[in-house]
This record gives C-alpha cells, sequence and structure tokens, in this order.
C-alpha cells in the first residue's frame, strides 16, 4: 500500500475484541504482504499496566498461521510481527496518557521515516461506546496527524435507540468528519456478503427475477448453537434485536433488496442501501415473535427478571416497487440447534403445474454465510430412471470443494485494509445508521416496556414454535423430505 509510515494505535489494546480479532486480524494481513513492514508500527493502548513484552505475550496464542501447522516461518512471522508491536498504559480521560501517546506515535515516525514523508495514522477503537466521546476528543486534540490522513474506526453498539445513537453520532461528528470515520459491520465484511452485489448484479439469471413477481419470501437467518456466556452482562442490556437484528441482518437485507447502484463507488451503494432502509413500512407487533432461553437467567451477570430476548423473528416489509408484498424475514437467535447464517429466497410455484411438483417444493435460491461459505438453488428435475417422476435437487457451488486452494479471508481482514485504503464502501454511514435506529426504535421501546411477550424455548432447539408459524403465515411453503448435504471436502 502506498502512502506513508503507517500507524495502527489499537485502543483497548488488553481487550477481548482486541485480542480476538483486531491483532490477529492486522496479523493476518501482515503475514500475507499487505502491510508495510519496514515503514508501520502497531501501538496497543490500554489501561492495564503492562510491557510491550507484556502485551506481545498475551496475543502471541491468538496469532496463528492459519492453515499451516506450526512450522519455523510460521513462528519467525509472529516473532516479526509481534516485534513492530508496542505499549503505552494510560487513562482514557487523560490528557497526559494521550500527550504520550502521540509522542509515541510520532517518535516511531521520525526514527523509521525521517522528518519529512508523509504519514498515516489508523485510530482502532476497541472500546466501550460508553468511552467514545472523551477518547474521540482526547484523540482530537493531542493525536490528529499533521502529515497525512487520521481515521478512527468504531464498533457497535452505536447507542440503544434513535435518540441516543444520534446523540453519539452528533458528537463523533463534531470531532472527525464522515470521511475519517469508519463503522464497521463485520457482516459486511464476509465473503458472501461481498459476493451479494456480483450475483444479483452481474448475472442475466437473477436481473429480471429478483422482484415481487417472482420471489415469494425471503428469509434472512443467524443462529448461534451456544447462549452468552461471558457476555451476559452486556447483551442483557441490548438483547437479541440490537446485537444482531438492527445492524448484522438489516444490513444484508439491503445488499439482498436495494437498487442497483450507479457505480461501485462507496456514496452510490450506500445511496441505494439508505434508499431501501426509507422504504422500509413500521414495524408491527402482529409480526414479531420474541423468545428467550431457558437457561439464559442462570448467568450471574444477567439480571433475575429479565426479559430480554435473546431470540427474534421480524417480518420487515418494503414499500416500493420491486418488493411490494414480499415478507422479509429476519430471525436470530442464541442457544439454538445449530450455528449458522443464510439468506434463502423462496420463488413462487411455476404456474400451470403438469408434474404435480408443488408438493416437492418451490425453487430456492440459498447462500450461505457461515459455516461452509455455499450457495445453491433448489430445483425440481426428473427423478433418474425409467419413471417419469420429478424431484427436488440441487446446483451447488461450495466454496470449500470449488476453490479449494483459497483461504477465505476473516471479515476484520478485509475491513481493516479497506480502513488503511480509504475505501468506506462496506462500512455505515451515518445516515444509513441513522435510518437503521428509526425502524427498530418504536419495536425496541415496547420491548423495554415489556409490552411484547416473550416465549420461553429450550437451550438447544428451533427457538419458539411461533416463529415457525410466523414464517408459515407468511407463505414460506418447506420442502418435506428435502434435505442439502454439503459435499465433503475431497
Ligand atoms: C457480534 C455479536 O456482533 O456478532 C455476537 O455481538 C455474535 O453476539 C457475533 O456472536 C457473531 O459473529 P459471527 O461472525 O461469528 O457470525
Amino acid at each position: 500500500i502506498e502512502g506513508g509510515f503507517l500507524s495502527i494505535v489499537i485502543l483497548g489494546a488488553s481487550g477481548d475484541l482486541a485480542k480476538k480479532k483486531t491483532f490477529p486480524a492486522i496479523f493476518n494481513l501482515f503475514r500475507q504482504g499487505f502491510l508495510p513492514l519496514n515503514q508501520m508500527k502497531i501501538i496497543g493502548y490500554a489501561r492495564s499496566p503492562l510491557s510491550d513484552q507484556g502485551l506481545r505475550d498475551r496475543l502471541r496464542g491468538y496469532l496463528k498461521a492459519e492453515h499451516t501447522t506450526a512450522t519455523k516461518d510460521s513462528i519467525d512471522i509472529v516473532d516479526k510481527f509481534l516485534d513492530l508491536v508496542t505499549y503505552i498504559s494510560g487513562p482514557y480521560d487523560s490528557d497526559k496518557g494521550f500527550m504520550d501517546l502521540n509522542e509515541a506515535i510520532s517518535s516511531h515516525e521520525q526514527a523509521e521515516y525521517g522528518k519529512e514523508g508523509p504519514t498515516r495514522r489508523l485510530f482502532y477503537l476497541a472500546l466501550p461506546p460508553s468511552v467514545y466521546i472523551v477518547v474521540g476528543k482526547l484523540l482530537r486534540h493531542h493525536c490528529i496527524n499533521q502529515r497525512g490522513w487520521t481515521r478512527v474506526v468504531v464498533e457497535k453498539p452505536f447507542g440503544k435507540d434513535l435518540a441516543s445513537a444520534e446523540e453519539l453520532s452528533k458528537e463523533l461528528g463534531d470531532l472527525f468528519t464522515e470521511q475519517q470515520i469508519y463503522r464497521i459491520d463485520h457482516y459486511l465484511g464476509k465473503e458472501i456478503v461481498q459476493n451479494l452485489l456480483v450475483m444479483r448484479f452481474a448475472n442475466r439469471f437473477f436481473v429480471p427475477i429478483w422482484n415481487r413477481d417472482n420471489i415469494a419470501n425471503v428469509q434472512i437467518v443467524f443462529k448461534e448453537n451456544f447462549g452468552t456466556e461471558g457476555r451476559g452482562g452486556y447483551f442483557d442490556e441490548y438483547g437479541i434485536i440490537r446485537d444482531i437484528i438492527q445492524n448484522h441482518l438489516l444490513q444484508v437485507l439491503c445488499l439482498v433488496a436495494m437498487e442497483k447502484p450507479v457505480s461501485l463507488s462507496p456514496e452510490h451503494v450506500r445511496d441505494e442501501k439508505v434508499k431501501v432502509l426509507r422504504a422500509i413500512e413500521p414495524i408491527q407487533n402482529k409480526d414479531v415473535v420474541l423468545g428467550q432461553y431457558d437457561s439464559y437467567r442462570d448467568d450471574p451477570t444477567v439480571s433475575r427478571d429479565s426479559r430480554t430476548p435473546t431470540f427474534a423473528a421480524v417480518v420487515v416489509r418494503i414499500n416500493n416497487e420491486r418488493w411490494d408484498g414480499v415478507p422479509f424475514i429476519l430471525r436470530a437467535g442464541k442457544a439454538l440447534d445449530s450455528r449458522k447464517a443464510e439468506i434463502r429466497v423462496q420463488f413462487r410455484d411455476a404456474p400451470g403445474d403438469i408434474f404435480k411438483c408443488k408438493k416437492q417444493g418451490r425453487n430456492e435460491f440459498v447462500m450461505r454465510l457461515q459455516p461452509s461459505e455455499a450457495m445453491y438453488m433448489k430445483l425440481t428435475v426428473k427423478q433418474p430412471g425409467l419413471e417419469m417422476s420429478a424431484t427436488q435437487s440441487e446446483l451447488d457451488l461450495s466454496y470449500h470443494q470449488r476453490y479449494q486452494d483459497i483461504v477465505i479471508p476473516e471479515a476484520y481482514e478485509r475491513l481493516i485494509l479497506d480502513t488503511i485504503r480509504g475505501d468506506q464502501q462496506h462500512f455505515v454511514r451515518r445516515d444509513e445508521l441513522q435510518v437503521a435506529w428509526q425502524i427498530f426504535t418504536p419495536l425496541l421501546h415496547q420491548i423495554d416496556d415489556a409490552q411484547i411477550p416473550v416465549i420461553m424455548y429450550k437451550n438447544g432447539s428451533r427457538g419458539p414454535l411461533e416463529a415457525e408459524k410466523l414464517v408459515e403465515r407468511e407463505g414460506y411453503v418447506r420442502t418435506s423430505g428435502y434435505i442439502w448435504i454439503p459435499p465433503s471436502l475431497k
């Protein structure tokens, strides 16, 4: 990457997000040669009193040259990476800490690059949003780059409802320009999510049928087969809609439903996302099912009488020419029977059925985000053999089979590379965030006021039966007896 000495500063460097996601992603970029080895430093900042070596020791276990066994080379590369990492300890609200930080950045810049060259400063806030503003102010005051760009990366939760999110946006907007702020939604970094625009707009197959005349319903599903263990305190305050649906699944919905952008430039893409979000109708209570798994309150960090939903199914209706009448069902849950995320587009029946295929099920196009990325089309074919009968089969693009030599990058890897390159396409713009909150805030307030029932479900089950009924009511036709079996690795 061109552009001068690069400082990546991770605030909250000793926390969970930093060690599990941020540092490993930067390491992977480094390992693959995407970062300028001799022109960069990575500086951790946090309150814990640690030495440089102390931070390195903490990180080492999380840095693996993935998909290879630990060879001498892979150990060397970890060491080379850790050599670039230094640490500064300080509070999040003191001038002194941030002056020290600025001095450390400047001294690296000068030592490595001389006094004249251009420099780049990326600040990654792996911090709770409660300190975003105080940290933002201190960064603004003490650490702005005088010889090149300054960028700030932030993570959700961006507020708890429309009003709090707007306040945060405003305060952040007073400190940095929109071009400097990178709001991460890591679902936008997933391979299959990034494929959505290509699939939809580069294939003649899909272009003419991607609309209400042909599509009966769309489901966007997120399931985890574990609970909120270890994160109960955070989760109990937010719930599944704020944690997954209002951001990750709604972002996916945008890409499934938006019109074709004028170009792939970040503003063109985001303009279309905002447009489709604005066409979403207010959510009705009859279109919502909430659940909580039975052992959720056993977590000591969760309140004893918590009504926080750990499961939700919400029907979203888009009032525009393309989608009028097509339900988009967003479903997310913790402690369910399996772990997966997928987009399932179900088509209407073929008219004038002479094969009596209806009982065979409808055409579906499924994009599986995880695990094992895949896309497959369920279709009706002749059952091979002497009889003329129809059966369900599939055209299947399973990534691990089709792209055997390609390692699919982690979402964070891709997104951090985008922040260095200055590409905001896969980041959430301020107005986009605002509309996303507008859509869900009335519902969230009702949930917070205990106005919507929360149904108990068994840990490890499929979630409340009421959600299945909702999906059926919205016209989803389940194919009986058909199960897609992912091809095993050869
Ligand atoms: C996070 C949520 O944003 O996404 C977590 O806060 C969730 O609750 C996680 O587990 C899921 O991410 P992924 O990439 O594992 O699907």
